[in-house]
């Protein structure tokens, strides 16, 4: 899937950009060979193989969790901790009689401001799981009650939710060497994101 056929702009450096939009713009390449990663392994195509995703987006979750409890952080962006899916991913795998798998990498340890980067790329994949969340409704009969929680719209609604998000990204102290971090930090999650996509579905 392309969405982003509109923005060819890569690899720019933080010039006048707010912090969100500076993520968004060095790591739109990155998240769209995700995006095609995922769907080539084709999890909406069977409750077993939704399994596997639901096992995935546990790791993922898992990793951030720590990330959204962040005392500090929540001090700066009120609710965050709210916001965290991790239970949510474990109650959706129970729905569906299905546990967490343990995978051969070692979780990442993260600390500072690449802290940021991953909280970007975990909360901002909220954004896209619209399809996600549809694809489970439509093709597996799950809900935000059972099976697709973690999937299931902000209260608020997906995109508003993500616009206030997104201000209060913004309104963090950030100097430029922790831009800088906080990307990276966004980059490794992606990748990290393909490892666990890669051996968890058994793709090359
Ligand atoms: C098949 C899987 C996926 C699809 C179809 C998808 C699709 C999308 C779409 C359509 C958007 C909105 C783009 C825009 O408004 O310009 C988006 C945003 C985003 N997605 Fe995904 N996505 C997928 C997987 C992921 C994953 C696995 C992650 C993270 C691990 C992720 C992270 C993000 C982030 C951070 C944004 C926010 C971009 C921004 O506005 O700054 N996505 N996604």
């Amino acid at each position: 899937m392309s969405h982003h056929s509109d923005y060819n702009e890569q690899n720019e450096d933080s010039g006048d950009l707010t912090f969100a939009k500076f993520l968004k713009h060095n790591c739109q390449t990155t998240h769209d060979s995700v995006d095609n990663l995922v769907m080539s392994v084709k999890p909406f195509d069977s409750t077993d193989n939704y399994i596997k995703f639901l096992q995935l987006q546990a790791v993922f979750h898992k990793v951030v969790d720590n990330i959204y409890k962040n005392p500090k952080l929540n001090q700066q962006i009120e609710g965050l901790a709210k916001l965290a899916r991790y239970d949510e991913v474990l109650r959706d795998l129970q729905d569906l009689n299905a546990s967490e798998k343990n995978i051969s990498v070692p979780l990442p340890q993260l600390s500072g401001a690449e802290t940021l980067g991953w909280l970007y790329c975990a909360e901002g994949s909220n954004v896209g799981a619209a399809f996600l969340f549809k694809d489970a409704q439509n093709k597996l009969g799950l809900s935000a009650e059972h099976g697709a929680r973690h999937l299931a719209p902000h209260i608020d609604g997906r995109g508003k939710h993500w616009r206030d998000f997104v201000e209060k990204l913004n309104t963090l102290p950030v100097n430029e060497e922790e831009r800088a971090t906080a990307l990276q930090g966004a980059l490794d999650a992606f990748a990290f994101y393909k490892v666990v996509v890669r051996e968890i579905f058994d793709v090359a």
